[in-house]
């Protein structure tokens, strides 16, 4: 590769931290050098096997723990041609089913959240409990075939884990924290559940889920569509590691990318990262190479006089992007004081659509949410289509090109993609879904339990 290497990254010791988010690098799979079919992202059949194998056999992420405390809170949130309710229970327990009135098909609630004390259907109001069960049909006296037989809408699994509520299509799926593994014992450490919901945008996109999954897993994209990043962040030491179905990649911010000359003044985006951890980049001494350690050490340093506590993070956690993705389609870019989290929604009928929502949640200082008498106040939604609004500068580049990736992938002379080693996630990822789509990977795990 035709870069500079003048950036030395130091990275944590794995031997010296031991507990915590694991440092170490995962050995590489052999996944091969295939193409991945141009089809996946267009063909409607195989946006149904996707859905009969993927979609409705794996855990899904519905929404935030803390927009439901009480009993009668709910979430109702959408995936494909399904809506779910997610529903707190007069026991604090969760409980999830399908959003749809038995009766004649309507739905009960709008996505969003709120609190009930039943669901009524706004048609003929029916009325269904908080656990999903039928308690009043209007004039049942004059349905000769008396009420639906299961008493019921139909339940689904649910549970929380990380400050975040899941649900799956699956009534036979494994245990969350199964599913998950070895996502809790790598997160549990940034604590999202202390963190404050502070942005919640939802964007359609004319393109296929995946290839917004494949837009953020990769950091080859920097030099093509960031040229500003280059000043920001090293794109080129990037630690990759794939698991069972979920994989990450570790950035380290607060540097220059080997692709530049190491600069002599301090690069506006790192000045900002600095000032952010509460240093003076004015008074600073050191060389360029060497903020991205002393912003961790500072840190470190001064984190509980600030009201943060990074006690359960290494040192390059306090700077870098600890990138996930969660099989199949939550990204997480988590950091000390911040986690910007990605949800990739397939549309109910178009492969060539989707939406993208953005939830940013913020570290707030201890002291202040001790002060605050004001109650949790979650912020507005918002929805809008690509290109209405920005979502600012970073992520309307990355929105840039997908809807011309989209309709490039359909021509007779694009097969497939073409995947590099810097973009060893989006194999993985496509392995998995292959799994599950061709390998009945979904199915096994039900399998086993019967
Ligand atoms: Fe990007």
């Amino acid at each position: 590769m035709d870069v500079k290497r003048h950036v030395n990254v130091q990275r944590v010791d794995p031997q010296a931290w031991p507990h915590g988010t694991p440092v170490e690098k995962a050995e590489d799979p052999d996944l091969g050098t295939a193409l991945i079919p141009a089809e996946r992202y267009f063909s409607p059949e195989f946006m149904a096997l996707e859905w009969e194998h993927v979609w409705t056999k794996v855990w899904l992420l519905g929404g935030r723990s803390d927009d439901m405390p009480e009993p009668g809170d709910y979430i109702c949130t959408e995936i494909g041609k399904e809506s779910v309710l997610i529903v707190r229970q007069p026991d604090l327990s969760l409980r999830a089913f399908y959003n749809v009135c038995l009766h004649r098909g309507n739905r009960l609630r709008p996505e969003g959240f709120g609190n009930v004390e039943s669901f009524r259907c706004l048609y003929h109001h029916w009325n269904y409990g908080l656990d999903g069960c039928i308690d009043h049909i209007p004039d049942l006296d004059t349905f000769p075939q008396g009420a639906p037989p299961a008493g019921r809408i139909p339940a689904l699994p649910c549970g929380e884990w990380g400050g975040f509520v899941w649900f799956s299509l699956n009534p036979d799926v494994e245990p969350l924290l199964t599913y998950l593994d070895p996502m809790p014992q790598h997160l549990g450490p940034y604590h999202f559940e202390r963190m404050v919901w502070a942005r919640d945008i939802t964007v359609e996109w004319d393109c296929n889920w995946k290839a917004s999954v494949d837009a953020f897993n990769e950091t080859y994209h920097v030099q093509g569509i960031h040229p500003q990043l280059k000043w920001y962040l090293d794109d080129i030491n990037v630690q990759i590691d794939v698991y069972d179905r979920h994989n990450r990649y570790l950035i380290p911010f607060a540097t220059v990318s080997p692709r530049v000359d190491l600069p002599s003044a301090i690069p506006p985006a790192i000045d900002e990262i600095m000032r952010k951890a509460g240093m003076d980049p004015a008074e600073y001494e050191g060389r360029v190479s060497d903020i991205r350690v002393d912003v961790q050490k500072f840190m470190r340093a001064n984190g509980k006089r600030f009201g943060k506590d990074y006690s359960d993070l290494n040192d390059d956690q306090l700077t870098d992007d600890y990138h996930y993705q969660i099989f199949p389609n939550v990204s997480l870019n988590a950091h000390a004081d911040d986690l910007m989290l990605f949800r990739q929604r397939p549309h109910a009928t178009d492969p060539n659509k989707m939406y993208y929502d953005i939830w940013m949640f913020e570290l707030r200082p201890e002291g202040e949410e001790k002060e605050s008498d004001k109650p949790y106040r979650r912020p507005r939604h918002q929805l809008f289509k690509h290109g209405d609004k920005s979502i600012g500068q970073v992520l309307d580049q990355d929105a840039f090109n997908l809807p011309t990736v989209q309709k490039g992938m359909h021509s007779a002379a694009f097969e497939g993609l073409w995947i590099g080693s810097q973009e060893f996630r989006l194999r993985h990822f496509h392995k998995v879904i292959e799994d599950y789509v061709y390998g009945g990977r979904g199915s096994k795990q039900s399998g086993e339990k019967k």
